[in-house]
């Protein structure tokens, strides 16, 4: 606001009626009065000026590199969304979005750095369903998503898959699960840690098929999937945002997709409810949020460069390339964003609370 204030041309009219005029007890008092009134009158325009002025704050709005807060590890699935989406961004908006990778306990630690950062629109998040699975795994969670946050917009669904490492002897679904039943207490499973994805898609796994199985996790899946290629874990289901060059180079064993219905970028790979596991779904959506309180034009500044990237042709070959698909216009809203996650809390809180998965 002080830059504002030292610029505005009624800024220098103000400091002219700082004192009341010098002939004040002259003339009976009447200049005086004059004098008095323009010093209040000069006083009370200082302070409209010294008012937050929303209009031009989101008229400069942004005059710095914006930070987008991503809650895994660079390389990752999420961490490609980011990259693809704040590169486009960065021209519409006239700066810098640059991602910021803050790792912890399965994205929560992003999330709440985020919902306590300053409303200025200069902190931004992308997140996924662990926005909305978060609440019911973690009884100490420092925000809510609902009433933390506000809203810019839904972005892209992307499938998940569910991969083995490459040497193991399991060469289907039916298979795999077989291998676990003969193999108890072996067979161990890479996560992202409570409030991934991959750990929502493992939880459900395991639900399906009555086994609990040694959970392995890591800071994202970038980790995760470099320790399945390395044999160092058993299984992982993550998102083909990040599996699909390796499952086309043969570099993992692929058991299924984690769609109702066969995905375009893997025409051959089963659905698991396809491989046996009735009614089993996981699809991972993303959106972007801002700290609460964020100015309602800085939000429209923002939602207006998501769904320009949304359109740009680049963004739209590159997550069609992994097996993204760009949700629809209607989602892309702020609103389209909260009704949705209001949605997912209700469908995962009561599943995750049945399967008696939370932190200590
Ligand atoms: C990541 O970006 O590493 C993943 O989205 C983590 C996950 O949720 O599985």
């Amino acid at each position: 606001m002080k830059h504002f204030l030292a610029r505005h041309p009624a800024a220098s009219a103000q400091r002219r009626h700082t004192q009341p005029t010098a002939g004040a007890a002259a003339d009976g008092g009447r200049a005086g009065w004059t004098g008095w009134a323009d010093w209040l009158m000069g006083a009370a325009l200082a302070a409209l000026l010294a008012l937050p002025l929303p209009g031009a704050a989101a008229d400069a709005y942004p005059s710095r590199p914006i930070a987008m807060v991503v809650p895994f590890a660079a390389g990752g699935p999420t961490d490609v969304v980011a990259r693809t989406l704040a590169a486009s961004m960065s021209k519409t908006l006239g700066q810098s979005v640059v991602v910021e990778n803050r790792l912890g306990a399965g994205g929560t630690v992003s999330a709440a750095y985020v919902a306590k950062a300053a409303p200025d629109g200069y902190t931004i998040l992308i997140h996924h369903n662990g926005m909305a699975t978060a609440p019911a795994l973690y009884p100490r969670l420092p925000y809510h998503p609902l009433t933390d946050f506000s809203f810019v917009g839904q972005v892209a669904d992307v499938p998940m898959t569910l991969l083995g490492r490459h040497d193991l002897p399991a060469a289907n679904l039916a298979e795999l699960v077989r291998y676990i039943r003969q193999n108890p207490g072996k067979v161990n499973l890479a996560n992202a840690g409570l409030g991934a994805v991959s750990q929502l898609c493992g939880m459900l796994f395991q639900k399906a098929i009555g086994v609990e199985l040694t959970a392995i996790p890591y800071q994202g899946t970038a980790p995760a999937l470099t320790a399945l290629l390395g044999s160092q874990v058993d299984i992982l289901c993550d998102q083909t945002t990040q599996t699909l060059p390796h499952i086309k180079a043969s570099r993992v064993r692929l058991y299924g997709v984690t769609t109702t219905a066969r995905i375009q970028a893997l025409p051959d790979a089963p659905t698991l409810a396809e491989g046996g596991l009735k009614g089993f779904e996981v699809k991972v959506w993303h959106g972007i949020y801002a700290p609460k309180g964020t100015p309602p034009a800085v939000i429209a500044r923002l939602n207006g460069a998501l769904r320009a990237a949304l359109k740009d042709p680049a963004v739209a070959a590159r997550l069609a390339d992994l097996g993204a698909q760009i949700v629809p216009e209607d989602k892309q809203t702020p609103e389209g964003l909260r009704t949705w996650l209001q949605s997912e809390i209700e469908k995962w809180s009561p599943i995750i609370k049945a399967a008696g998965v939370k932190a200590d």
